[in-house]
């Protein structure tokens, strides 16, 4: 019976809005206290019936708030009277309410609500809006998921390959994303059966290190050593046969991320992927699905932030700077187009120690207009992130990228992405650009930078929130209606 009724609620949860389920958690605590003192259940079964109780409780609700308003008692505790109270403002009992779910059918009521978020029109001083393809569904979700959120780490796995994060080098994004998940006490459950995601929690660098035979030009052993992970995990819990893995998920940013997972067409096609190298060329990066993961080269792990920081844009006397290996399909038709022709255009292979004596590789993106990040032997690049932190506008080449948390942030807002085909014209698309409209470029991605910043204590909207909220909003986003 009881069982009946909630999914009763569950059902109505989808045609009603917030006030109204606040109603309906009133009538469910008075048939529950009713249940537990032994009496009759109030009799639900006919929908008019439950139509009189919703309305007489949600009449009861808004005389409550007439009179707290009469009385100015104006409590941040309460629901503000219109539909789309915040998230922040839920209280407690309908948070416990949601929790007390099945993990999908509270996603399914957030999802709507998300759906539905109000317009974001409050200064949120945390947040600058040009940046985001939608503020109000961003910060909604968000919202949600600080309240709700429960990621369940598998124990499951021996270091160095599981367990064991690396925060140095360019593959660092997802040693350091492992260190604070593992560390997180707001969002780690250790109870799977109130996930809403559960983590695999290995390194795609660890895993090439210890299984790759060098030379041997074969993943294939990375791949089925994947395989036999998941179809362990499989046979001994429930959770990866109920959803065939897809409220799993795995951060990879070493450049052979997609393609360790081959061996298994689940863990391929459903599980949710962050990943450094997001080509949607490849069949394997899902761009509706999957997580484009940012690539940081980390050289510091104590001070990841050290030469944060840049010159005024009257400073930056260079249009554009690349320095870099000349490999991939890219970079020798920029360097053969641009290499050291052209004043303006500071375009090398690797810095020759001529200029680097003069001004180091960051000196130079620290007072150039533009950097150039063309692709490497994949289409992500460490030097995205590096140009965001030097506050010099990134201009991205590289076909069929998807650029960094593109899911909710606005490339076209701060950086400038050019098509290979137009490396000819390179010079003459950057000089295109008014200043003023370079101006509003620099300064968004000076305000984006936060988004970026790998923090030893994770701080709201860092890029450990950042990553985690695209791969929760992935997992909102595809919940199924009933
Ligand atoms: C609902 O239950 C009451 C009490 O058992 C009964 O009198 C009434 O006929 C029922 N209504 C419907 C529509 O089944
Ligand atoms: C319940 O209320 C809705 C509108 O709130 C109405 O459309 C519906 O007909 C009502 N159902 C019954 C059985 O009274
Ligand atoms: C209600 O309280 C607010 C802030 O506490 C105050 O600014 C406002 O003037 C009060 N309104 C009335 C009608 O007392
Ligand atoms: C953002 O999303 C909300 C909710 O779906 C929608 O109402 C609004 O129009 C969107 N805003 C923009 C700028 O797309
Ligand atoms: C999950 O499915 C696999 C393959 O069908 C099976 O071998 C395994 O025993 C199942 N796991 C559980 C817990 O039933
Ligand atoms: C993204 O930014 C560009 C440039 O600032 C703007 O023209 C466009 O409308 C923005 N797109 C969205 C979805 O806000």
């Amino acid at each position: 019976m009881a069982k009946l009724l909630r999914k009763m609620v569950v059902l109505l949860m989808f045609r009603l809005d917030w006030r109204k389920l606040i109603s309906i958690f009133v009538i469910l605590t008075v048939l529950q206290t009713n249940n537990e003192k032994g009496s009759p259940m109030i009799l639900l079964n006919s929908s008019h019936q439950l139509n009189q109780s919703i309305l007489s409780s949600k009449k009861k609700w808004e005389e409550s708030q007439q009179r707290r308003r009469r009385n100015n008692l104006t409590s941040t505790n309460t629901f503000a009277p219109s539909s789309h109270p915040s998230v922040k403002n839920l209280p407690s009992r309908v948070e416990r309410y949601l929790r007390s779910l099945a993990p999908d059918e509270a996603l399914a009521f957030i999802k709507r609500d998300i759906d539905n978020a109000p317009l974001d029109s409050t200064d949120d001083p945390e947040l600058y809006a040009p940046l985001f393809r939608n503020i109000s569904t961003f910060k909604r979700s968000y919202e949600w998921m600080e309240r709700i959120l429960k990621v369940y780490i598998y124990g499951e796995g021996e270091r160095p390959i599981f367990h064991q994060p690396e925060l140095r080098g360019i593959y660092a994004s997802e040693g350091w994303f492992m260190k604070l998940m593992e560390e997180n006490r707001q969002f780690v459950t250790k109870d799977p059966k109130k996930a809403h995601l559960f983590y695999l929690p290995y390194s795609a660098r660890q895993l090439q290190k210890a299984l790759y035979v060098r030379n041997s030009h074969n993943m294939k052993p990375l791949s089925i050593f994947l395989r036999n992970y998941v179809n362990m995990l499989a046979a001994k819990y429930p959770f990866w046969n109920r959803t065939h893995g897809s409220d799993h998920f795995l951060v990879a940013c070493h450049d052979w991320g997609p393609y360790t997972l081959t061996e298994h067409e689940e863990l391929t096609k459903n599980t949710i992927k962050a990943l450094c190298n997001a080509d949607v060329s490849q069949w394997i990066f899902n761009g509706g699905k999957d997580v484009s993961l940012p690539e940081t080269y980390i050289r510091n792990s104590r001070n990841p932030i050290k030469y944060l920081g840049g010159r005024k844009v009257s400073q930056r006397p260079i249009l554009a700077f690349f320095a870099g290996y000349n490999h991939g399909r890219v970079r020798p038709v920029l360097v053969k187009y641009w290499g050291d022709k052209d004043e303006d255009m500071r375009i090398y292979g690797p810095l020759p120690s001529r200029v680097s004596k003069v001004i180091s590789y960051r000196g130079h993106m620290k007072s150039s207009k533009y950097c150039i990040c063309p692709m490497g032997f994949e289409v992500n690049s460490p030097r995205i992130i590096e140009a965001i932190y030097y506050e010099c506008v990134p201009v991205i080449i590289a076909d069929n990228f998807v650029p960094p948390l593109n899911d909710v942030l606005n490339w076209s807002a701060f950086s400038v992405i050019v098509a290979e085909k137009d490396i000819p014209n390179l010079k003459k698309i950057l000089l295109a650009i008014p200043l003023r409209r370079y101006i509003v470029l620099q300064t968004n991605v000076k305000k984006l930078q936060k988004h970026f910043i790998w923090n030893v204590k994770p701080t709201r909207y860092d890029m450990f929130h950042m990553i985690l909220h695209s791969i929760w909003s992935s997992r909102v986003n595809h919940i199924q209606i009933l």
